[in-house]
């Protein structure tokens, strides 16, 4: 017979269903498979751990550039999981959202801190610097192979677009507009109107539920308006709560999830 390299040769095969040695050899090899598998799911644990702190960090550098807004990346992610889990989304498409919001302004990082500051009404000039936020943070992620960060892509340019077209930066219209985006808008202006910036005082949690009812149709998407009222009761637990970034980190790590 010629030679085949790697194969045995055929005295030296076991035979089959003998329990002998190789049956030990066997229990053996099961063992080390389940030890790879745990140390597998470990690692891949402790990548997922370091791609959220690595988000989240990221999404902090742009507030840090803008800072009256406090823990506000962090009630986004809560307002846009609540909402699309009322929405019934599937449960992997909201662990992408719930991670992805908090870097809606990322782009931020890349205006200068004279306009994200100003505690004045800006320009017509620096306002059309200011909406760049939405380009310049989608440029940061769309090629990447990450659903996660492609998410936040996605987010980042469509946050700022309206349901009747009349937002930025693409004017896109109705459900045009990714779902994302719609969720991440309610959210982002919803957190806005209820707390203090450096030009204006923050409006009472009432106040804010009038203000969205009062958007439906024509900056908000009518039907995320009406699921956000339905969980009110959430809604209100979020905004009494205060999230902090520990908790969330930790929060993470118990979730399965595809970065
Ligand atoms: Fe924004
Ligand atoms: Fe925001």
């Amino acid at each position: 017979m010629a030679y085949i390299p790697g194969r045995k040769k055929k005295e030296e095969e076991p035979e089959r269903g003998k329990k002998n040695s190789t049956a030990k050899l066997d229990d053996i090899d099961v063992l080390r498979l389940k030890k790879a598998h745990q140390d597998l799911l470990e690692a891949h644990r402790g990548v997922r751990e370091s791609h959220v702190e690595m988000i989240l960090n990221l999404a902090i550098a742009a507030e840090y550039k803008d800072p009256d807004t406090g823990n506000h990346i962090l009630r986004i992610s809560d307002y846009s999981t609540e909402i699309a889990a009322a929405l019934g989304i599937s449960a992997d498409q909201i662990e992408h959202l719930r991670y992805a919001s908090p870097m809606h302004d990322i782009g931020k990082l890349g205006i200068p801190d004279k306009i994200l500051q100003k505690p004045a009404k800006l320009t017509p000039d620096e306002w059309k610097v200011m909406k760049q936020h939405t380009s310049i943070g989608a440029r940061m992620f769309q090629s990447s192979k990450s659903p996660l960060l492609r998410a936040a892509s996605e987010i980042a340019m469509s946050h700022h677009e309206k349901f009747d077209g009349s937002g930025y930066p693409n004017g896109l219209k109705g459900k045009e507009i990714p779902l994302f985006g719609r969720i991440v808008a309610l959210a982002d202006v919803f957190d806005a109107v209820v707390s203090k910036r450096c030009y204006k005082e923050a409006s009472a949690f009432d106040e804010g539920i009038i203000y969205i009812q009062s958007l439906a149709g024509n900056h908000l998407d009518p039907d995320i308006v009406d699921t956000f009222l339905k969980i009110k009761t959430i809604i209100r637990k979020i905004y009494d709560a205060n999230q902090s970034i520990q908790k969330f980190i930790e929060e993470s790590n118990n979730k399965v999830l595809d970065v």
